[in-house]
């Protein structure tokens, strides 16, 4: 996306964080539309809010539960997107665990497909609600400096985030165990530290990544406690960050390991709860600007 369409995008959001505020939260600009959801991987945030958007944009709305779909009998990912778009979907909301195989199901359905996380690849919105969350924090987001700590080795969050936070003017800094690094990192257009103390210093936020162990095959740091110690966010080490530094998570946090829970749960200085609602706002602007451009776009119009 060019920097210009994120800005509208996110402005767009900033009207759904209102109408999410208030006690009438339904729009109609998917009046009539289906929206599928297929997570073939675990969520909480991004599943509810990509449900909870599409329904309050007047959407019928259904997750496919992949744990008990035919999936389980063999069905492929190819086969299953084609089974779906065979009964006229409008928008597939798509989790795999595998990186690209959201792009490879968008070619196989002749409906609009959104990217809800590749494996280590792209979360596209979850980097959407995090622009959205710093800039109603910060009143902007280019010139700030943003450290991403931790895996960064299989974050797509982390990935999604480089990419926006750059095209937005944001300088950043990734801070990582050189084991928890890609290796072309230094070509992504950031500042690396492999020492959490110094890469914090100066920074505007911080935003800690969850140890992913579940697509770590072998070791990549040599205890749980090793890691916290040299690269979990406690007070001392956000004492180096600027003062007036917010700190970020996308969830699920893992206390202890990557994040202690006193400053995770630091009214003033953790935004874990305003990135999920939000999620939901940024969400809604994605299916609501998806909408103008699905066929028969303009069907109800007077
Ligand atoms: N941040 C995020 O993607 O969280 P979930 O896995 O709960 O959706």
């Amino acid at each position: 996306m060019a920097p210009d369409e994120i800005v509208g995008l996110l402005d767009l959001a900033e009207t759904y964080v209102d109408l999410n505020r208030g006690a009438d939260k339904k729009a109609s600009v998917l009046r009539g539309r289906t929206q599928i959801n297929l997570f073939f991987e675990p969520s909480t945030r991004t599943q509810m809010s990509f449900e909870l958007a599409g329904k309050r944009l007047g959407a019928d709305v259904l997750n496919m539960a992949v744990a008990s779909s035919s999936t389980k009998k063999g069905e492929t990912l190819i086969d299953t997107a084609m089974t779906l778009n065979a009964m006229h979907p409008d928008v597939l909301i798509v989790r795999h665990h595998d990186s690209g195989a959201v792009k490879l199901l968008s070619e196989k359905v002749n409906c609009s497909v959104i990217n809800a996380g590749d494996g280590t690849h792209e979360h596209p919105t979850q980097a959407l609600l995090d622009a959205l969350t710093i800039r109603r924090t910060k009143g902007k987001i280019g010139g700030l400096l943003v450290a991403i700590c931790g895996d960064v080795l299989h974050s797509r969050v982390a990935r999604s985030n480089i990419h926006l936070l750059n095209s937005l003017g944001a300088r950043v800094r990734l801070i990582a165990p050189p084991t928890l690094l890609p290796s072309a990192a230094d070509r992504l257009g950031v500042e690396i530290f492999t020492d959490m103390k110094k890469g914090l210093i100066g920074c505007d936020i911080v935003m800690m990544l969850r140890l992913q162990t579940e697509r770590m095959q072998g070791s990549f740091v040599p205890s749980i406690r090793e890691y916290f110690h040299f690269f979990g966010l406690d007070r001392q080490k956000l004492a180096l960050a600027k003062p007036d530094a917010f700190i970020m998570h996308p969830g699920p946090m893992n206390r202890g390991v990557e994040i202690d829970s006193e400053v995770a749960d630091d009214i003033d200085r953790s935004l874990i709860r305003q990135q999920v609602e939000m999620g939901v706002a940024v969400r809604m602007a994605c299916l609501d600007v998806l909408s103008r451009n699905l066929p028969e776009a303009g069907r109800n119009a007077p």
